[in-house]
């Protein structure tokens, strides 16, 4: 029976992923080579070191620790200029319509994101206030699958694992959630995340009465 809702960030509530492509592409351009939204599909849910490091196998670029750690920054620079200008506008559709129907049952909602920037994203589309616990890359040491984030969600919410709910953009997310026990729920490629509970291409196909289900039945 759930009675914790845990949501991921990027690809679930916001569509930064966008942001962080254009963030990349500029780096690798800078580089002297492509990099196509194809590739960027493979950066979801994965920590910006990792990305940076898969960024720069594509383009055949072997770096020092320290050109590394200023390509990071650079990169991060570049997509906060992005964030500087995100507002509300930006939830994606019915989002707010879960979230204010969670929150009007007192249901405890957690973030659960590798984004390090998970914070001041939420703030700028103001949804901080919503959340009882944050968890994000500044918490945790392993990236999912590994459950981590989320196990400390439900640690933060003072709820069982198996009584969370995970929304979830990315396979490695999906992953994690099963992993944490948890119920998983795809938003996206049903194909892709077919390793997820339930699936849905947006939250505008989650219907209040399918929550109440999972609050109320057995799940
Ligand atoms: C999310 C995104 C990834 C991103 C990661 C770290 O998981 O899906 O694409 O690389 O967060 O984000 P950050 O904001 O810390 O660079
Ligand atoms: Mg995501």
């Amino acid at each position: 029976r759930a009675s914790a809702f845990v949501f991921d960030l990027d690809g679930v509530i916001v569509d930064t992923a966008k942001y962080h492509y254009l963030a990349w592409k500029k780096l690798a351009n800078e580089l002297g080579f492509e990099f196509t939204k194809e590739q960027n599909e493979l950066f979801k849910g994965v920590s910006r070191k990792r990305c940076l490091e898969i960024l720069l196998d594509i383009g055949g670029i072997t770096a020092a620790q320290e050109q590394f750690d200023r390509w990071m920054v650079e990169k991060n620079e570049d997509y906060l200029e992005y964030i500087e200008k995100m507002d509300a506008s930006e939830i994606l559709p019915d989002v707010p319509k879960v979230v204010g129907f969670l929150k009007d049952r007192n249901i405890p909602i957690a973030l659960g994101s590798a984004s390090k920037n998970a914070r001041p994203i939420l703030e700028k589309v103001k949804l901080l206030p919503s959340f009882d616990a944050i968890v994000d890359g500044n918490d945790v040491s392993k990236a999912k699958p590994d459950p981590e984030v989320f196990l400390i969600a439900a640690q933060k919410l003072n709820v069982a694992p198996e009584n969370c709910v995970v929304f979830e953009d990315a396979v490695a997310g999906i992953q994690a959630a099963n992993n944490a026990d948890m119920i998983s729920i795809g938003i996206g490629d049903a194909q892709i995340l077919s390793e997820a509970d339930y699936n849905f291409n947006d939250f505008t196909e989650i219907s209040l009465a399918f929550l109440e289900s999972l609050m109320s039945v057995q799940a």
